[in-house]
């Protein structure tokens, strides 16, 4: 396996367990022997860190601008941390990837997937996730369980149905992405994840 395909991004609507899977799967892969990097989005740079807290604790933003923040993260962080690690021969665990950017900015807010992908790749050059793995949840459930929503995940649940609407559509027409049942529990989606990539 070379390492172009050790690169893995878990997706899914706000509150839909992709930390808990990042961590279940992180160590299922210690556990073998591999070395894994565990990143978020936004964040895992210093500049990351402080984009994270301009995207989500202002109070409004431009949505433009969200998109151009987010994207700037990312680039940051495919140079400076994912690319060295995929080059090291670790794995990349990404909690979220620039597919978030394509379902919440791109079909959520409206400004469409193609123009999202474009500014989103110029950052990336090359550096993009070869699984992309969405946990699907109902969004009203999903937000019920969170208590403390940041900007987006305040947006409602008509916003998150469309988020969902987006990943189910990347499903079908993005060979990458991957749609699990995120009801399931994590072992289980351990071994799905597992069984993709390996
Ligand atoms: P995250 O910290 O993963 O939150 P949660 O645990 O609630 O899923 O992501 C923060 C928020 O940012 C979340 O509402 C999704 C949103 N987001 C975008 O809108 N676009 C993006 O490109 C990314 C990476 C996140």
């Amino acid at each position: 396996m070379g390492f172009v395909s050790k690169y893995v991004a878990l997706e899914g609507g706000d509150g839909s367990g992709k930390s808990t899977v990042a961590e279940a799967l992180r160590a299922h892969l210690v556990e073998k022997g591999e070395s894994v990097v565990v990143v978020r989005e936004p964040g895992g740079t210093p500049l990351g860190e402080v984009v994270r807290g301009l995207l989500l604790d202002s109070e409004h933003l431009d949505d433009w601008a969200e998109v151009f923040l987010f994207a700037a993260q990312r680039a940051e962080l495919a140079r400076e941390v994912v690319s060295p690690a995929l080059s090291a021969g670790s794995w990349v665990i990404s909690d979220r990837s620039y597919y978030s950017s394509i379902a919440y900015q791109g079909r959520a807010r409206g400004l469409g997937e193609s123009r999202i992908r474009e500014i989103n790749e110029i950052g990336l050059a090359g550096v993009q996730p070869d699984h992309v793995f969405v946990l699907d949840v109902d969004p009203a459930a999903a937000l019920a369980r969170q208590d403390d929503p940041d900007r987006i995940g305040s947006e409602g649940v008509e916003f998150q149905a469309s988020v969902r609407d987006a990943y189910l559509e990347l499903g079908e027409s993005d060979d990458k992405v991957i749609v699990l049942d995120a009801s399931a529990d994590v072992s289980t989606l351990v071994g799905q994840i597992m069984e993709h990539v390996g």
